[in-house]
């Protein structure tokens, strides 16, 4: 480990004395035996002491691969114990000194990394620290090219082929890799920041930014960009992006950045933003971070969009050219409430985040679009969840809403939909009871009055902190006393499988029927041989004519549905399907995942060529992932081509990307 060394190493290492620093490895055991909230993601003595701000002055270098500097931490001492250390966590990172309160102080860096939690590093505080007492920590450090929520694209990985990139991604845990830092999600924190980079680059973080690009003076070729994070965040949440980057407004608190090569396309696709945003307010009330800049990265961001505060980010996925995907957009968005203003306490509550979100998302769309757009949506969700617990089996322990994670079980291999849809199911379904109806109700999802009360209260109540699936439920249980009892709260929150409830059964399937019914045809037609030339009698290009993208998307998962993994469409009816619905022209990256998905299902092996190219075109996990599954089911061919194309593009990846593709292949 690059940093032990050093740490151990340094011959300042001196000892306050009475102040032994604990076995780092033990530190968690100690953490535990003295004060909730625990997190099984984190090794910091979090929080026997709180780290309550940052200050940052970094320097990047692109030709080292490495952003260095000082991250200066202020933290309070919690008021039960005295706290004679501050252990934080990091990963792949070089410690290069430590003082407290401007004082050299001893480190000593964990010598027994954790594979997933990382290296902890234990900061002596020279002299004990009383209950509530404030202290600062300034640490030099630098990143490594390891840093593992770091990606550094070359001049050639970017739009332009002029400028390097370098972008953050460091939700769940990966924070840690780019500063020493209390790295759980109730470690809530402000922070200021100092970002000196070359010019022409702009750098732009989760936060307010101070001066214009323009107006910043050059000094020796670099530039120095400010920040201010007024708000307090996890550190998952903080946020830092470096490229030719430029903006255009598309709103009164918004503009989208990216390489003048696409900000165009991005003042389209995303114009529905304001919208989005006052739709989002009235559902969960005013949105406190003052401005909402979007982002659009190169295509190797291996998320759809990422709520970094002030400035989400996006993938170029989402450029269909027709606003499509803008529901990408108004998630994102509805993150400004759940997940950054009121923080799932740990990753094992992440459904609290995103259950939650998806249910403003899908909220936000009602207030936009209508009723029968929110059911078809979340009828959309609920198959997703199906193929998910089906593919995972019904009793696999990720298929609860609530995963364990003790032990140090990376969450990142947790990640399904599960939180999201099954936490979305939950909330329609507790909105559902909550009117006093547990019947299937056509009219639920309309939303109950009340409910959106107790919505907007938990919001309210918990602005800057966390929140518990114990204490949301308690709060349920005061708002809405007889209907929590019919809450089967234990089988929600820790079985695994599909809901308890059929929430199905509430939506209306206006805009799904069609879709549905398409696919229906066609594979009555495949497995009955109804109609002629592999094909449903009647059938023909126009049956996708008035098909929004979402219907189009909409059928094509209804066709997976059917014919899940094991009972493949035949070929001739992928040749019929191509020949009059011209699926593999589609600008929609949704449609063309899934179009792929069933050919290589079918296995159609001109297909194959078509797949290294998305494979390749973009990082996005969401279509990596199931079509190297897809490959890799279609056969030894398939799995050898899945081999070829992830060692020939692998290098392009996030290392998230790389790491879980790389897992997923079993190399
Ligand atoms: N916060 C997530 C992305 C994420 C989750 C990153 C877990 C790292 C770990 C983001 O809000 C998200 O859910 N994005 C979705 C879009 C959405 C519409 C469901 C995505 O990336 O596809
Ligand atoms: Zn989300």
């Amino acid at each position: 480990m690059l940093g032990a060394v050093q740490g151990v190493a340094n011959p300042k290492f001196v000892r306050a004395s009475g102040s032994t620093p604990k076995r780092v490895s033990r530190g968690r055991t100690a953490v535990r035996a003295m004060a909730t909230p625990n997190d099984p993601s984190s090794q910091s003595n979090y929080p026997v002491s709180k780290v309550t701000h940052c200050d940052f002055d970094l320097t990047v270098d692109f030709e080292k691969k490495s952003v260095g500097g000082t991250a200066v931490l202020t933290a309070t001492v919690g008021p039960d114990v005295a706290a004679d250390t501050l252990v934080l966590d990091t990963r792949d990172l070089v410690i290069e000194s430590c003082s407290v309160d401007g004082v050299e102080a001893a480190f000593e860096l964990q010598s027994d990394p954790h594979p997933v939690m990382g290296t902890a590093l234990t900061i002596t505080l020279p002299g004990s620290r009383a209950p509530g007492s404030t202290f600062s920590v300034a640490v030099a450090y630098r990143t490594t090219p390891e840093s593992s929520g770091l990606q550094w694209l070359r001049p050639e990985q970017t739009a332009g082929g002029k400028h390097p990139y370098l972008f953050s991604q460091f939700q769940a845990i990966h924070a840690r890799s780019f500063f020493p830092c209390q790295d759980a999600p109730a470690a809530k924190m402000t922070y200021k920041a100092r970002v000196t980079a070359p010019a022409p680059l702009v750098a732009l973080m989760s936060a307010v930014p101070g001066e214009s690009p323009e107006s910043l003076p050059v000094a020796d070729g670099m530039r120095t960009f400010t920040f201010e994070q007024k708000v307090p965040i996890p550190p998952y949440l903080l946020a830092l992006a470096v490229g030719n980057l430029e903006a255009r407004d598309i709103g009164p608190r918004s503009r989208v950045w990216s390489e003048p090569e696409t900000v165009a396309a991005g003042e389209y696709e995303f114009a529905e933003t304001e919208e989005f945003l006052q739709a989002a307010e009235n559902v969960a009330g005013p949105y406190v971070w003052g401005r909402y800049d979007l982002l659009l990265l190169p295509p190797s961001f291996p998320y759809g969009g990422m709520e970094n505060p002030c400035l989400t980010f996006v993938t170029p996925t989402l450029l269909a050219g027709d606003r499509s995907q803008a529901h990408v957009v108004a998630h994102e968005i509805a993150h400004s409430w759940s997940g950054n203003l009121v923080t799932n306490e740990t990753w094992e509550s992440f459904w609290l985040n995103e259950g939650f979100t998806v249910f403003i998302e899908r909220k936000i769309m009602h207030a936009m679009y209508g009723k029968a757009v929110f059911d078809f949506s979340a009828i959309g969700g609920l198959m997703e969840l199906k193929e998910t617990v089906d593919r995972l089996g019904a009793d696999h322990p990720h298929t609860a809403l609530t995963p364990v994670l003790e032990g140090g079980v990376d969450p990142d291999d947790v990640f399904s939909k599960v939180p999201y849809e099954k936490g979305f199911a939950f909330l329609v379904y507790l909105e559902h009871v909550s009117s006093g109806r547990a019947d299937a109700d056509a009219d639920a999802a309309n939303g109950h009055p009340a409910f959106g009360e107790f919505l907007k209260a938990h919001f309210e109540n918990n602005k800057f902190g966390c929140v518990t699936a114990a204490g949301f439920r308690a709060s349920y249980e005061a708002a809405f006393p007889d209907a929590a009892k019919k809450v089967d709260w234990e089988t929600w929150l820790h079985k695994p499988g599909m809901p308890p409830v059929d929430v199905g059964a509430y939506y209306d399937d206006a805009l799904a029927r069609a879709s549905a019914e398409l696919a229906k045809k066609w594979h009555l037609c495949d497995v009955l041989g109804m109609g002629a030339q592999d094909r449903p009698e009647g059938a023909s290009a126009s049956d996708l004519e008035g098909f929004t993208a979402a219907q189009i998307d909409h059928f094509l998962l209804s066709l997976l549905e059917y014919r899940g993994g094991s009972h493949p469409l035949s070929l001739p009816v992928i040749r019929a399907l191509e020949e009059l619905y011209s699926l593999s022209n589609s600008k929609n990256s949704e449609i063309a995942c899934k179009w792929l998905q069933l050919r290589l299902g079918a296995g159609d092996t001109e297909a194959f060529e078509p797949t290294a190219k998305a494979l390749a075109a973009a990082g996005r996990m969401k279509f990596l992932r199931p079509l190297y599954r897809s490959l890799r089911r279609s056969g030894k061919d398939g799995e050898a081509f899945a081999l070829k194309t992830f060692e020939e593009t692998r290098a392009m990846y996030h290392p998230i990307a790389e790491k879980m593709v790389a897992a997923d292949l079993g190399v």
